[in-house]
C-alpha cells in the first residue's frame, strides 16, 4: 500500500509514495502471527521491519557514532583502509555504480566493508570471502574494532532468527537457513555506508544509490532519520513507481536477497531499490546475509511443481556473489 504524504522530518517531494510495511516483533510468543505478517510482506515487496531484536539502542547509536568518526577523517587517511581483494575496507565515493545503465557515474556514496574475521593461517583464509578485515589504527580509534565485532557478531544472531521466520513461511524446517552450510559458516558483511548531500536527480542519471537488488539471503538495514531509500515492487511496470521506505527507529528494515529469490523460484522476490540524496548528509548500516561459500543454490521443493517448474539454473553462493561485486565495484587496480 502507498501513501501521499505531506510533512516529513527530513525534506522529500510533497507528492511522494510512501510504502506502509510490516512490522514483525521478533520478541512476540506469537510465532504463527509473525510468520503470516512476515509471508504478507514477502509477497507484497520483499521489505519489512523487524523490532524488538535485542540488539541495544544505545549500542546501534554507539556503531552509528563510530561509523561517523571513521568517514569524518580526510580522504587520504581513508585511502590508507581502501578496499582489498577480498571485499574488505573502505570504498571511496563513486567507486559503486549499481544500476550503470541509468547513472551518469558512481554512486554519492563511500562505504566500509567488513565481513567475518578469519586470520591468514585458517584453512578457511584461501576463499574468497573470507580473510582478515582491515581496521583503523587503534590510535585514532580505539573502539571502533571492538564495536564493529560486536555488531556484527549481534546482527547476525538477529538475522538467524529472521531466516527461522522465512524458512516457516516457505513451508520447511524452521532450522532450513540456520544450518552448518548456510548460515552456520556464512559470509556476512557489515557495511558502513555515508551518502554525500547531494540533491540526486533521477532524470539525470544522479542517484546516491542507484537501483539494484541485494544478492544474498536477507539483508538487515540500520538507518539514520533521514529519508533516501525507496523500493520499486514492479521493476517492469512502466513507468516505475517509487515508494519510500521511511526510517524507523531502532527496527531493522530487512529485504529479500536474488538468492531467496532463486531458492523461492520468485514465490519471494528480491525487490528492487535505490537510494535518493535529499539535500541531506545521510547514514546508514547494512548488514548482507548470504549462506556458506560453498552452498548450492538450487529451487526449494515446497516451491516447484509439474506445472511450475525451477526458473533459474543451480549457482554456487561464490560464485554469484563474486560475479555481482565485480560487475558493480570499481577495480582496484584503478586506485594505483
Ligand atoms: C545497500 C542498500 C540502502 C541504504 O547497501 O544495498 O540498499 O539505505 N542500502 O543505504
Ligand atoms: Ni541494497
Amino acid at each position: 500500500m502507498a501513501e501521499k504524504i505531506k510533512e516529513m522530518n527530513t525534506p522529500i517531494p510533497e507528492s511522494a509514495n510512501v510504502s506502509l510495511m510490516n512490522c514483525i516483533d521478533l520478541s512476540s510468543s506469537d510465532v504463527q502471527s509473525s510468520v503470516s505478517l512476515l509471508k504478507q510482506a514477502c509477497l507484497d515487496s520483499g521489505f519489512f521491519y523487524v523490532i524488538n531484536h535485542g540488539i541495544d539502542k544505545e549500542f546501534m547509536d554507539e556503531v552509528f557514532s563510530e561509523s561517523k568518526r571513521f568517514f569524518n577523517f580526510p580522504e587520504q587517511e581513508k585511502m590508507k583502509l581502501l578496499k582489498n581483494e577480498k571485499n574488505r575496507g573502505y570504498t571511496p565515493f563513486f567507486d559503486e555504480n549499481l544500476d550503470p545503465a541509468n547513472q551518469i557515474h558512481g554512486d554519492y556514496k563511500e562505504g566500509y566493508y567488513i565481513g567475518i574475521e578469519v586470520s591468514e593461517d585458517q584453512a578457511d583464509a584461501q576463499k574468497p570471502f573470507y580473510s582478515p578485515n582491515r581496521w583503523p589504527s587503534e590510535d585514532i580509534l580505539p573502539r571502533w574494532r571492538k564495536t564493529m565485532e560486536k555488531y556484527h557478531q549481534e546482527a547476525l544472531e538477529v538475522a538467524r532468527s529472521v531466516s527461522q521466520l522465512i524458512a516457516l513461511a516457505l513451508g520447511l524446517d524452521i532450522n532450513f537457513f540456520d544450518q552448518p552450510k548456510m548460515l552456520g559458516n556464512p559470509i556476512a558483511t557489515l557495511r558502513l555506508l555515508h551518502y554525500e548531500g547531494r540533491t540526486s536527480e533521477p532524470a539525470n542519471g544522479i542517484f546516491g544509490a542507484g537501483a539494484h537488488s541485494d544478492y544474498g539471503l536477507i539483508t538487515l538495514l540500520a538507518t539514520d532519520d533521514n529519508y533516501g531509500l525507496q523500493i520499486c515492487k514492479d521493476k517492469d511496470a512502466k513507468p516505475q513507481i517509487w515508494e519510500y521506505v521511511p526510517p524507523l527507529k531502532g527496527a531493522f528494515i530487512v529485504n529479500l536477497g536474488d538468492m531467496l529469490e532463486r531458492w523461492s523460484n520468485c514465490f519471494f522476490r528480491s525487490t528492487l531499490h535505490r537510494v535518493l540524496g535529499n539535500g541531506q548528509e545521510r547514514y546508514s548500516i547494512a548488514f548482507f546475509v548470504d549462506p556458506s561459500h560453498d552452498c548450492i543454490v538450487e529451487c526449494l521443493p515446497t516451491c516447484q511443481s509439474e506445472k511450475n517448474p525451477p526458473k533459474f539454473p543451480t549457482v554456487k553462493c561464490k560464485d554469484y556473489l563474486l560475479q555481482k561485486y565485480k560487475d558493480t565495484h570499481a577495480d582496484i587496480s584503478s586506485y594505483t
